[in-house]
């Protein structure tokens, strides 16, 4: 059994300086592993331990940890006096701008971000102030960030949250103290897949938008049963809300034009972060141009402030369109691997778990997998809460961490192949499955 001492001495040293030692909660693991370095599809950790990571900085890593194309063009530009000015618009900053709109048509334009959790905050913004209207539609089990509007609702517990009922509505199950009640009473969660609980709440009161993942990828792989998300749209415009697409995890990971341009729906705004720079920090906020246009309306009262010191850093700038470059070059093909190498994991994954009476679930969207022990393909959070076996998942998660396969060990999270995965990986990977599942459901 694997211990991780200098990593439990890290977390003690660095709790000295820093509250819970981790400087984004939602990092915090158990066991606490810290790692030192990633190099395509594998990390190590500080006791020199060797992973095949499925984790990819919370699937930013869509290339596979330092890809070398990205790394090089931000080091070129490193001896290039490439400078952060801060006055007036960049050719940098324009040439992200029509590269990112050239790969994702549905898109007119862009304004650039450092994270998602920002473009989603100015997301929600102008769609109350197209609308002049405040309540704000989430899903239950969707994450969008930390911000007041959307921090609330991803693994809660059913005794918080109660049982599904349709159409209803849910209380806002807060991640963080210090949102004002009076802005809670602004946001209204409801089950995805569940276009009725749209209606009752738009019936109800003044929606400015309805935001989501396409996918809800930070419960695993939930998919939109058809009719979906076109019936989001349809409810979106006869009810004059915006339709928000968080595709900050979807983006990039699935098709160069985002989700939408496998679904078929096009948002009035999307947000997008984590793969756009390879996990260099960029979020980025875009959509029709008669929405975007409020960024810069002429009247004061209609105008959306968006600033930001950091924004299109001129490095990340760089990182962002050598991604997209890489993504979009026939070259690599990059879509047509990672989906090939999902594929072999699902079928993998599937094989072996068919050898055991206990039901499992294999969920997977091209790259992003999760495995579920559960009988189904889950339709929403209370599914999953009510037929996952959690203490099994997380027993499974850390069997494999323990034989150098690296998933979060927190039951339900995503896993991200990247890249730089090779079938070697996936072949080692499921040989590994194999022994963890032969010992814990010894046949
Ligand atoms: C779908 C989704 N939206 C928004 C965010 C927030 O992005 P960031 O952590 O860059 O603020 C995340 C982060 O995990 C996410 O998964």
């Amino acid at each position: 059994m694997n211990t991780w001492p200098k990593s439990l001495e890290l977390l003690k040293k660095n709790e000295k300086w820093i509250p819970g030692g981790v400087v984004s909660l939602n990092r915090k693991s158990d066991p606490n592993i810290c790692f030192s370095k990633g190099i395509g599809s594998k990390v190590w950790d500080i006791e020199g331990n060797e992973y095949i990571d499925y984790q990819a900085g919370f699937a930013a890593a869509f290339l596979g940890h330092n890809d070398p194309d990205v790394n090089n063009a931000v080091k070129e530009s490193l001896d290039n006096n490439t400078i952060l000015m801060g006055a007036g618009p960049t050719d940098l900053e324009g040439q992200l701008a029509e590269l990112f709109c050239q790969c994702v048509p549905t898109i007119e334009q862009i304004q650039l971000t450092t994270t998602g959790s920002e473009a989603t905050y100015h997301a929600i913004r102008i769609a109350r102030a197209v609308t002049k209207r405040d309540h704000v539609i989430i899903m239950q089990g969707g994450y969008n960030g930390w911000h007041n509007d959307v921090a609330g609702n991803v693994i809660s517990n059913l005794s918080d949250i109660g049982a599904r009922v349709s159409p209803g509505e849910y209380p806002f199950d807060s991640l963080s103290a210090g949102i004002p009640q009076s802005h809670k009473s602004l946001v209204h969660v409801v089950n995805y897949n569940d276009l009725d609980s749209i209606s009752y709440v738009m019936k109800r009161y003044p929606v400015a938008c309805i935001i989501l993942e396409p996918i809800l990828q930070n419960i695993g792989i939930v998919k939109p049963l058809p009719g979906y998300l076109e019936g989001l749209r349809k409810l979106a415009d006869e009810d004059g809300s915006l339709l928000v697409f968080d595709e900050v995890k979807t983006g990039f990971r699935h098709a160069l034009g985002g989700y939408q341009s496998i679904c078929e729906v096009t948002p009035d705004l999307s947000t997008f972060g984590k793969a756009v720079a390879n996990g260099y920090p960029m979020g980025v906020i875009g959509g029709k141009k008669k929405f975007m246009d409020y960024f810069v309306r002429p009247e004061k009262s209609e105008r959306v402030l968006i600033a930001g010191t950091f924004n299109a850093h001129p490095l990340i700038s760089i990182a962002a369109i050598a991604t997209l470059q890489k993504l979009a070059s026939p070259k690599h093909k990059v879509y047509e691997h990672v989906n090939k190498l999902g594929e072999r994991l699902e079928q993998g994954l599937t094989e072996i778990f068919n050898r055991y009476d206990s039901p499992f679930y294999v969920a997977r969207e091209g790259s992003a997998f999760c495995v579920y022990f559960m009988d189904h393909a889950p339709v929403d959070f209370h599914d999953i809460a009510m037929n996952n076996n959690f203490a099994f998942d997380k027993e499974y998660r850390l069997k494999l961490i323990e034989k150098g396969i690296f998933n979060f060990p927190l039951p339900i999270k995503q896993g991200s192949i990247s890249f730089a995965h090779s079938i070697r990986d996936i072949d080692e990977t499921l040989e590994k499955t194999q022994s963890v599942v032969s010992d814990l459901l010894k046949n």
